[in-house]
């Protein structure tokens, strides 16, 4: 498995409490541009696990590995996040052998991390690639960017989350039209419809999605995790009852040495020194 996912800790300064981190993990599959095989789930599913359980990871930026050198008079390969799930591994298979590994998926771990995620995209994002970006909670994408579910092409449909992620994030006709039609949708338009947060030019992908995880980093890392939840609890909860999650998680954290820490600061004009609890 070694290989197909690499991992740097990259130390974030001036964070509190210190010792901070961003988990970078790179979907490092290029000659087959990241595609995500069974081998990518794993190691996908594996460092969720290992963030989780980590205080010092206060954000995960997933990435795509740059395309390899070409050999010689070879055409070079583009610049991708993940081309989706890798199509090999479909073949001759039927609903009894995918069932169990689909059901313990690494969309939906990403999905459940409670650290804030973010999906550095460069180049093609499409089926399980543009599903992977769509379960982290926030995309910057360059302006090569490509995403798009083009599973009907394969007689499938997203089996990632896509569909109902899609729905919640652009709403249903956009979601609908890019699931029926399979068509790639370039970084401007992928801008204006919502599905990400922000454009750059591919130069300055790493630096701005860096500098996105660790603004994040230095807030505080036990609120950081309320706001995510109460944000998510739109998502499956009526508006009312939404409502009085978020008044109940913001009514709880009266009770935090954090929130005594940032008004504090605020009134003193210092920087908060955050404690996480
Ligand atoms: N699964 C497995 N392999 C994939 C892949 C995928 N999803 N996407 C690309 N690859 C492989 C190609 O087979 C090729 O391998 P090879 O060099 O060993 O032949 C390599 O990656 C480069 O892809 P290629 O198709 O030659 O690049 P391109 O620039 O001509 O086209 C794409 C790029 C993204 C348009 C094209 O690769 C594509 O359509 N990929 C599949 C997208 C898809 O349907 N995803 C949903 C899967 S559920």
């Amino acid at each position: 498995m070694s290989g197909v996912l690499l991992t740097d800790d990259i130390a974030v300064e001036g964070c509190s409490p210190s010792g901070g981190v961003v988990a970078v993990w790179t979907l490092n599959r290029p000659e087959k541009l990241n595609a995500l095989n069974r081998d990518s789930h794993l190691a996908i599913k594996e460092q969720c696990v290992r963030v989780e359980s980590d205080d010092a990871v206060r954000a995960v930026v997933i990435r795509g590995a740059a395309p390899p050198t070409p050999e010689e008079g070879k055409r070079p390969k583009p610049a991708a996040f993940a081309a989706g799930a890798d199509i090999s591994e479909f073949a001759g298979k039927n609903s009894d052998d995918v069932r169990e590994f689909f059901a313990n998926n690494a969309w939906e771990a990403v999905w459940g991390l409670s650290k804030p995620t973010i999906a550095m995209v460069d180049g093609f994002a499409l089926g399980g690639g543009t599903e992977l970006a769509l379960a982290c909670d926030l995309r910057v994408a360059s302006t090569r960017a490509k995403f798009g579910q083009p599973e009907i092409n394969l007689g499938l449909i997203p089996g990632g989350g896509g569909t109902q992620r899609l729905c919640r994030l652009l709403g249903y006709g956009k979601a609908m039209e890019m699931t029926l039609t399979g068509e790639m949708v370039g970084a401007e338009e992928a801008l204006s419809i919502g599905l990400v947060n922000k454009v750059v030019e591919p130069e300055e992908l790493e630096r701005e999605a860096l500098a996105l995880a660790e603004n994040i980093a230095r807030k505080s890392p036990y609120t950081v995790r309320v706001a995510k939840r109460a944000v998510r609890a739109a998502l499956d909860l009526p508006f009312t009852e939404g409502v009085l999650t978020e008044r109940s998680e913001f009514v709880a954290l009266f009770d935090t040495e954090d929130k005594e820490i940032g008004v504090s600061a605020f009134l003193r004009r210092e920087d908060a020194e955050w404690v996480g609890r």
